[in-house]
């Protein structure tokens, strides 16, 4: 058993891979208290992926999510509008919905499985057209794909979830979604033709949906076999509390900003109690995001203890980052941009793990630095990052 979810395709024997230790207990009695929590390196060493098959995580409902997913979201211009509040220009034009049938291709040639989408992400359609190509040339079945999309904001209301969920099948071109996510705690107002309704005097027009009732709506979909698994995103400690008290299911998955600069422990330590498995989005610190300008973009991929690292393993900073999602047994879904060589590089991470101390130096990077605010709904009464 490892941390919060099975991990399948483990060898579980002792082989010291890579000279590092396999003595578990010895080596979590030198690590500080946190991080003994989160570590299950001897157990994961042993993954390994032969015929490219990439492992799988065992969610609480026995469905098996691949541990690499391709993160798709291409920051859609009214998106960057309200998250930015003026901080100035983007750098440059986000991923175009139409870039991504040849990038999701491109990834399910590579041997990407799970794909992480959002009708926010404007792109369903797009991803959809290409997973019914590689289907229709015998690249895959749809039974080996793994497709995951969120529910949003303006169909929170109980009685529109299902129309949200329709309105991502119908995008997608499929009869099931294998984990759907309420995106966020927030609610706005019901709108099918803008995902960012505004009152008259053009602010956001929230609504005053409680998420626990959204989450019972949720679970419907799931009864009525629409879709595989269900789950939450960007919800925090109290508000998974109340999920866990007034539903009827425990959530399958927590999707989750996570990496070194945020390294989310009680949260993590909640969900592996109740056997919730968490993905981690942005594991890359998120450069590609679009209000970085004000930041240093590449401030983690570029840290002087990731680059160390990487030099130590003769792996890329990326492949690093991404490894030290799957020690901690999480699932994680890196965005490779239109960059083809990211994508290999991004799943071909099975071929070495990361030592204690490694994982030390990372989790010491933690700055509770946190590059997805939801500021552009500050003041919502349920914002996750505001009422903890
Ligand atoms: N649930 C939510 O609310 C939520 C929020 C955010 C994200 N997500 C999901 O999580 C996914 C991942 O997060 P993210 O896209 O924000 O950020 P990320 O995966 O942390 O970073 C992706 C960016 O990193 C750069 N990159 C990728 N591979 C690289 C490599 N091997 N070497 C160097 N640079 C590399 C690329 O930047 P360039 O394109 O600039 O080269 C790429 O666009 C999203 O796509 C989305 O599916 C979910």
């Amino acid at each position: 058993m490892v941390f919060m979810a099975n991990v399948d395709n483990v060898d579980n024997n002792d082989d010291d891979h890579d000279g590092v230790g396999n003595g578990n207990g010895s080596m979590k009695t030198q690590l500080p208290t946190d991080i003994n929590m989160l570590l299950h390196v001897s157990t994961l060493c042993s993954v390994r992926n032969i015929s490219r098959e990439i492992p799988a995580i065992t969610m609480n409902n026995g469905c098996k999510m691949p541990i690499i997913g391709l993160g798709t979201w291409g920051a859609t211009d009214d998106f960057v509008e309200i998250e930015n509040l003026g901080l100035g220009e983007r750098k440059e034009k986000g991923i175009e919905p139409n870039e991504m049938v040849e990038i999701t291709k491109k990834a399910i040639d590579c041997g990407y499985r799970h794909f992480d989408t959002a009708l926010m992400h404007g792109n369903e359609k797009q991803i959809g057209d290409a997973i019914q190509q590689k289907i229709k040339d015998d690249t895959v079945t749809r039974d080996e794909l793994f497709i995951c999309t969120k529910l949003w904001h303006t169909y929170a209301d109980p009685d529109r979830v299902i129309l949200g969920c329709e309105r991502s099948l119908k995008n997608l071109g499929l009869d099931y979604i294998d984990l759907y996510l309420i995106h966020s705690p927030l609610a706005a107002q019901a709108n099918d033709d803008s995902l960012y309704p505004t009152t008259k005097d053009g602010k956001p027009a929230y609504a005053d949906v409680d998420y626990v009732c959204t989450w019972r709506a949720m679970e419907d979909l799931l009864k009525e076999g629409l879709c595989k698994s269900i789950g939450i995103s960007n919800f925090n400690l109290k508000q998974i509390d109340r999920i866990l008290e007034y539903g009827t299911i425990v959530p399958q998955n927590l999707q989750i900003e996570h990496h070194p600069y945020l390294t989310q422990t009680a949260l993590l330590g909640y969900c592996r109690a109740h056997n919730i498995a968490v993905t981690a989005y942005a594991p890359l610190g998120s450069p590609n995001r679009p209000w970085a300008f004000k930041d240093t973009p590449k401030a983690l991929l570029n840290d002087r203890k990731v680059l160390a690292i990487a030099k130590k393993h003769d792996k890329s900073p990326a492949q690093i980052l991404i490894r030290y999602q799957i020690e901690k047994g999480l699932a994680t879904i890196p965005n490779a941009g239109r960059s083809e060589t990211f994508l290999c590089e991004n799943i071909n991470v099975f071929d070495f793990c990361l030592r204690p101390e490694d994982m030390v130096a990372l989790h010491g990077l933690n700055a509770n630095r946190r590059y997805f605010k939801f500021t552009g709904a500050t003041g919502h009464s349920h914002h996750p990052f505001e009422t903890t």
